[in-house]
């Protein structure tokens, strides 16, 4: 036992000799935190990915200006604080851009025999799923065939509040957009229809995104452990056993698919439909990409919509210009619809500035596939150079009164925020959100006919702060109360 801490902590001595050697060595002068040799980097990294993630960017901009980096053992990371930086960020993205190494997935999956997915996998392998997968998720005619069963759940989980609103009752909304996100995206990931399948893909999707919340404590103990000592450590196995359960689950909606008669499967329109009728995916990919898109999609869509209710809850003027919107869409269209949705500019400058304010994906990178020179420093192919979302939504350059909740700010012509919008809360250039069109489709159903049915109230005047979980997630409940139109 002795013996293996002795060898432990030579190797990280090593490690941070040789990590110091890589930063200062490489001499490309961007600000660094100034910290112990190994210690520091960790301390920094755990701090980046730390419950105040925000703060600290937010910190390093004003100590460092638009740019500053830090290193964890061999690896370093380069942070960009504008969006002018963002977008020449996206020009040395190359042809098959490259995100964050999911180490911890790649590992697991290589091990497993499985293929890497979408999340994952790089270059021609990416390039590939990611036109078919595309299909399905951003084509119009799909998207269309989804929007009727989002929004009869939308609508369905809007007049459920009633009682609470007439009763005047607190509601802790988290469970409730939790549960509307889910019911959605089972309908448009699984296609389900019925209220006993109901029961069971809640269930399974429930159980699902808990196991993934629980894997992401463990995933960041994995990222900033080195690889070699993984088969050591309870997180990698702990990891490994969830990761089979996830798949398990998921593999029993296509047993159930592939075991239904051709003449029934016709009339399903579903993403798992869509990924098994694709010819140019296998069946293993088909599975690990539909498990992968329901765990992107429903943490990031309840918290945006989650973001989006604590601003309304915060803004009756907000709420009322948004009523009016949805009362002379409806007096003019009679029901929502999926093309219908173009017809609601404020909705969509609501939904816009509250992802400005609360970015749930917090920061986009990419290693660059192109060496490039941002503020004046030189960067190599192969760094790992990330923006901030939280810090570059927060420029008072192109938000005046950037820590305002002001939706009108996007109804004006302004090629700058055109380009933040394109750039920045779904991520940028060819490997952006993949999900955009459904997340959007399910954010607006939800504000939709909440808006339509309701006043919402806050209940307290304290501010409800953001934490990071992997995601920028609202830190304190968001309570409000409903007041029926
Ligand atoms: C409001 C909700 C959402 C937000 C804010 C969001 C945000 C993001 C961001 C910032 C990225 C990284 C993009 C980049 O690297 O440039 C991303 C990637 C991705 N998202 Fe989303 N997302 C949302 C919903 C969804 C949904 C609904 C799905 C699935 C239906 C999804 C699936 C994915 C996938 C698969 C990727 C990786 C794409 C690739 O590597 O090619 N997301 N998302």
């Amino acid at each position: 036992m002795l013996a293996l801490m002795i060898i432990l902590l030579l190797v990280f001595i090593f490690a941070g000799i040789y990590s110091c050697y890589f930063i200062n060595g490489t001499q490309n002068g961007i600000p660094t935190p100034k910290g112990l040799p190994i210690l520091g980097g960790i301390s920094e990294f755990l701090s980046v990915f730390g419950p105040a993630a925000h703060k600290v960017l937010m910190s390093r901009f004003w100590q460092f200006g638009p740019i500053y980096q830090f290193g964890v053992l061999k690896s370093k990371m380069v942070f960009l604080f504008t969006l002018k930086d963002l977008i020449k960020l996206k020009k040395a993205e190359g042809f098959y851009p490259v995100h964050l190494d999911f180490k911890h997935l790649r590992r697991y999956r290589t091990s497993r025999d499985l293929p890497l997915g979408l999340l994952v996998s790089t270059g021609e392998d990416w390039l590939r799923q990611r036109k078919h997968i595309g299909k399905a998720l951003l084509s119009s005619s799909s998207l269309k065939c989804y929007f009727e069963g989002v929004d009869m759940v939308a609508k369905k989980v809007a007049e459920d509040l009633s009682e609470s609103a007439s009763e005047s009752r607190p509601i802790e909304m988290e469970s409730i957009v939790g549960h509307y996100v889910l019911l959605a995206m089972a309908r448009v990931m699984m296609g389900y229809e019925g209220d006993e399948q109901e029961e069971q893909t809640v269930h399974d999707f429930t159980s699902i995104i808990t196991t993934a919340r629980e894997n992401f404590k463990d995933a960041r103990i994995l990222l900033s452990t080195p690889t070699f000592l993984w088969p050591f450590v309870k997180a990698w196995r702990r990891h490994s056993g969830r990761w089979d359960h996830l798949l398990r689950t998921t593999k029993r909606y296509i047993e159930n698919y592939l075991s239904r008669d051709s003449t029934e499967v016709e009339e399903i329109s579903c993403v798992l439909s869509h990924l098994l009728k694709s010819p140019e995916l296998t069946l293993p990919e088909a599975h690990i990409n539909i498990t992968d898109l329901v765990l992107a999609s429903i943490d990031t869509t309840s918290s945006s919509i989650l973001w989006c209710v604590y601003e309304l809850s915060l803004s009756s003027k907000t709420q009322h210009t948004l009523f009016l919107e949805i009362k002379d869409f409806l007096e003019a269209h009679g029901t929502p619809s999926f093309s219908g949705l173009q017809d609601l500019p404020y909705l969509k400058a609501v939904l816009k500035e509250s992802q400005r304010l609360h970015p749930v994906g917090f920061f986009v990178s990419r290693i660059l596939q192109e060496s490039s020179t941002i503020q004046g420093y030189h960067i190599d192919t192969g760094s790992h150079v990330a923006g901030s979302m939280y810090v570059i939504g927060r420029d008072s350059s192109l938000f005046p009164q950037p820590d305002v909740f002001n939706p009108d700010r996007w109804l004006e012509d302004n090629s700058d925020l055109e380009t933040f919008t394109n750039n920045v809360p779904f991520g940028l250039g060819r490997r952006m959100c993949i999900g955009r069109r459904v997340a959007e489709i399910v954010m607006s159903c939800f504000i939709f006919h909440l808006v339509k049915s309701y006043r919402i109230e806050t209940v307290s005047d304290e501010p409800v702060e953001p934490t990071f979980r992997l995601l920028m997630v609202p830190g304190q409940p968001v309570i409000i109360r409903l007041k029926s139109r």
